[in-house]
């Protein structure tokens, strides 16, 4: 399983990065706006020391203008996906593209049938919205899993991003359905390594190690 970080924050990625947990990053435009700087720059940043695909979000509404966005903003780094939303204009924009070898990101999925639109239009990747789901009284994580049912029943390549999770067990619960990939917020990351009987044992181990005879 391909764990991104969904943030723009650079030092959070970073850390992240350095224990080995990084595949790669989604950002969107809220998160860019939570950071208060310039997003070339960040993206610029992000792009130097992580090698997997980084989610650019478009701006646009329209299929062209939306098009021209993704070329620009794929110009800017290697290893960009565009974030595309799903609308009919956002479709239009993912066939160009996939036509042009740019990867897209098919963002804002709320049904099994979004998913399959955006699959036949070519995007590289689709992204549930779980958490967002779940917050109107929807089971988010079963849409994750007929995403991946539909996809496994015609061989498509898109690979599916759990996005908007908000809490280890939507990670562990995307895992079991066997989803490619899980966009993961650091604050839940944190919180993956955490079980109270691990502390327990080390903290009995170094006690009796005290003891022991070197
Ligand atoms: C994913 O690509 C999105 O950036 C993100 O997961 C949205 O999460 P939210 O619903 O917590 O804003």
């Amino acid at each position: 399983m391909k764990f991104f970080i969904d943030t723009a924050n650079v030092d959070a990625i970073r850390k992240a990065h350095e224990r080995g947990m990084v595949d790669g990053v989604t950002t969107n435009p809220s998160l860019v706006a939570k950071e208060g700087r310039n997003f070339r720059e960040i993206i610029d940043e992000i792009a130097s020391f992580v090698d997997g695909p980084i989610s650019l979000e478009v701006v646009s509404e329209d299929a062209q203008g939306m098009i021209e966005e993704a070329r620009e903003l794929n110009g800017w780094i290697d290893n960009a996906a565009i974030k595309i939303p799903m609308t009919w204009e956002g479709l239009k924009a993912v066939k160009v593209l996939s036509e042009e070898d740019i990867h897209t990101n098919v963002t804002l999925c709320f049904s099994a049938n979004q998913a399959l639109l955006a699959a036949k239009a070519g995007a590289s990747f689709i992204s549930p919205f779980i958490g967002r789901l779940d917050d109107v009284g929807k089971t988010g994580m079963q849409l994750v899993d007929e995403i991946v049912q539909i996809y496994m029943n015609y061989g498509y390549e898109t690979e599916v991003i759990v996005a908007s999770i908000r809490h280890p067990m939507h990670v562990l619960e995307a895992a079991y359905i066997g989803a490619d990939i899980a966009t993961i917020p650091p604050s839940v990351l944190e919180k993956m390594v955490n079980h109270p009987l691990t502390d327990v044992g080390i903290e009995r181990f170094l006690a009796d190690w005290k003891k022991a005879k070197k």
